[in-house]
């Protein structure tokens, strides 16, 4: 039977972006919010992609519990009571995290500070039981939802458990024009949140420059065989 892949927090930009992609490449998906009504608002938009696919929504703990594997793209405002709400479903359960936790002030984007030095080491200590894979966090979502757009960017991962990061590697390289990138152990995950903020100071100099919306994205030079870890 084909895997389903729950959105956790899929109601928002970042979680429709991804859903959309996956989708694209053939995946079923369940779309997860606090709200049922949100999220079968944005299952039935996600089946016009592919009315093929098995497309379903639900709360985010009956997503956690139907998932063979998870993205988390929920606000990170949220994170500690939404971990606490759905762990009995997560017991050996990839979570690929995309979460950035930051703020913005005086005209610059900066990082919030999490107990274990970044969001996903946080998310792995409240779950150790758990295969978080950290990943995603240069994909700007409005990106994603440009389904027109050929993104042709890297998706840096990150993760403790290999079987669980070689899963996602290959999810990712089936979408057209992302490419996975192995980036190590989940330590890591603190250099690829920090990507994030680089990234938004960036749009936010050449959107003024340009007087349109910028989406800068990363794409790694130099590289040979890396289609698979
Ligand atoms: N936007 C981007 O371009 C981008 C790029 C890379 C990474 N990210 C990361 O991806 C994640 C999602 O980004 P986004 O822009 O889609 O965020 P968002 O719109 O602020 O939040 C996404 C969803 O999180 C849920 N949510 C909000 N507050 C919550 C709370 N207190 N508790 C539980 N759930 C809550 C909401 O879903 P319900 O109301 O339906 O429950 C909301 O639709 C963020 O962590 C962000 O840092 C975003």
């Amino acid at each position: 039977m084909q895997k389903l892949i729950g959105i956790i927090g899929g109601t928002g930009e970042e979680g429709i972006g991804i859903a959309s992609r996956l989708v694209q490449s053939g995946e079923n998906v369940c779309i997860g919010s606090r709200d049922p009504n949100k999220s079968d608002i944005i299952s039935r938009k996600l089946r016009k992609i592919n009315p093929n696919l098995k497309i379903q929504s639900a709360t985010n703990l009956e997503t956690a519990k139907i998932s063979d594997l998870l993205f988390l793209t929920i606000n990170p405002n949220g994170i500690e009571q939404l971990i606490s709400d759905i762990k009995p479903y997560l017991d050996n359960k990839i979570i690929v995290d995309t979460t950035v936790p930051l703020k913005y002030n005086n005209g610059k984007f900066s990082h919030i500070e999490w107990p274990n030095g970044s969001s996903s080491l946080h998310i792995q200590a409240l779950i150790p039981s758990a295969k978080v894979v950290s990943g995603f966090h240069t994909i700007s979502a409005k990106d994603l939802n440009n389904l027109n757009k050929e993104i042709n960017q890297d998706v840096f991962l990150a993760s403790n458990d290999k079987v669980a990061k070689t899963k996602i590697f290959k999810i990712v390289n089936k979408i057209p024009n992302l490419r996975a990138i192995d980036c190590g152990n989940l330590d890591v995950s603190k250099y690829l949140e920090s990507c994030t903020l680089l990234l938004l100071n960036i749009n936010k100099i050449y959107s003024k420059k340009n007087k349109t919306p910028i989406h800068t994205g990363l794409k790694l030079s130099g590289l040979y065989k890396t289609e698979n870890l």
